[in-house]
């Protein structure tokens, strides 16, 4: 593999550590949009690759340890052709140990896909291409493996946490930060708002659209803050850094609790469309 970015060397790092936290942060939440509601912010995804007798090649570029690919795998559409690709082989090795053989992995860069031009019909993607460097090398390479009028859809980063409790973490997190978080840039802006997707695709992606999705959660504190503790910026904290941040942020999200203690909460994230033009 080529030379990896500062971020992404931190990214390989992470998911050699922690091996499928996002599939375990996200699978078991339910999502909604304003049009519609599903089992979880994955199957928002799969809904949108038909279920054809014709054959159809799916790509999850970031595919992590494979959640997405086992609910596609779980359909068993005879003509359906997954596929895989992270950077991280640890990910991998834990998708090759669930997924079916037929599902093909292959490590390697969203910025470099060792994969044919025009071979992909769907292109998905769930909260992983915010993270990437060089987006826009990403995007030639998105639009080089899928066939013209092939889609593409991913889920991405809109808010951190949803509710009152963002303003609360961000009040307590960003002293702590400036303080004793390395200075570490992940990905482009313009993959956290729809005018900065509208300028990435435009030259080459068609009818792109754009949804705001809701994962609401109703953890307690102790289990929000483990969540917590598996997201970048935390884990990048020094242990020292790390108990001043959990113990400030009980206080602070003490008076949100309801009256079972849960606080209403959960992830803000974006549904992008396009179509290969
Ligand atoms: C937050 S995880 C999401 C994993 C999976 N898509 C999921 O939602 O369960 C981000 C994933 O992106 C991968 N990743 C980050 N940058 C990448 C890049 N430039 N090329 C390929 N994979 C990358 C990481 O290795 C990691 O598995």
């Amino acid at each position: 593999m080529t030379l990896l970015t500062a971020a992404e060397t931190y990214l390989q790092d992470f998911h050699q550590r922690q091996v499928g936290v996002t599939s375990a942060a996200f699978a078991h939440l339910p999502a909604s949009s304003r049009t519609g509601s599903w089992a979880s912010s994955y199957d928002v995804l799969t809904s949108l690759v038909p279920a054809v007798d014709t054959p159809l090649s799916v790509l999850d570029l970031a595919c992590g340890d494979g959640h997405l690919l086992g609910l596609l795998a779980a359909r068993r559409q005879p003509r359906l052709h997954l596929l895989g690709v992270d950077m991280s082989q640890a990910e991998l090795a834990a998708a090759r140990a669930t997924l079916p053989a037929s599902v093909l992995l292959q490590q390697g860069r969203g910025q470099a896909l060792d994969l044919p031009s025009a071979s992909v019909d769907y292109l998905v993607s769930h909260m992983a291409l915010m993270l990437m460097d060089d987006i826009e090398q990403v995007v030639r390479e998105m639009r080089r493996v899928l066939r013209p009028g092939g889609q593409f859809a991913a889920i991405v980063g809109r808010t951190f946490l949803l509710g009152e409790v963002n303003d609360v973490f961000m009040r307590v997190f960003k002293p702590i930060a400036s303080d004793a978080l390395p200075p570490l840039r992940f990905g482009d802006r313009r993959t956290a708002s729809e005018a900065g997707w509208r300028e990435l695709l435009d030259a080459s992606f068609a009818d792109l659209a754009s949804d705001d999705i809701d994962v609401p959660w109703m953890p307690m504190p102790a289990e929000l803050w483990a969540a917590l503790t598996d997201t970048y910026d935390i884990d990048r904290l020094d242990d020292d850094a790390r108990q001043r941040l959990r113990s400030a942020f009980m206080d602070a999200v003490a008076p949100l609790q309801n009256g079972d203690g849960k606080i209403a909460t959960g992830w803000g994230l974006r549904l992008v469309r396009a179509r290969a033009a």
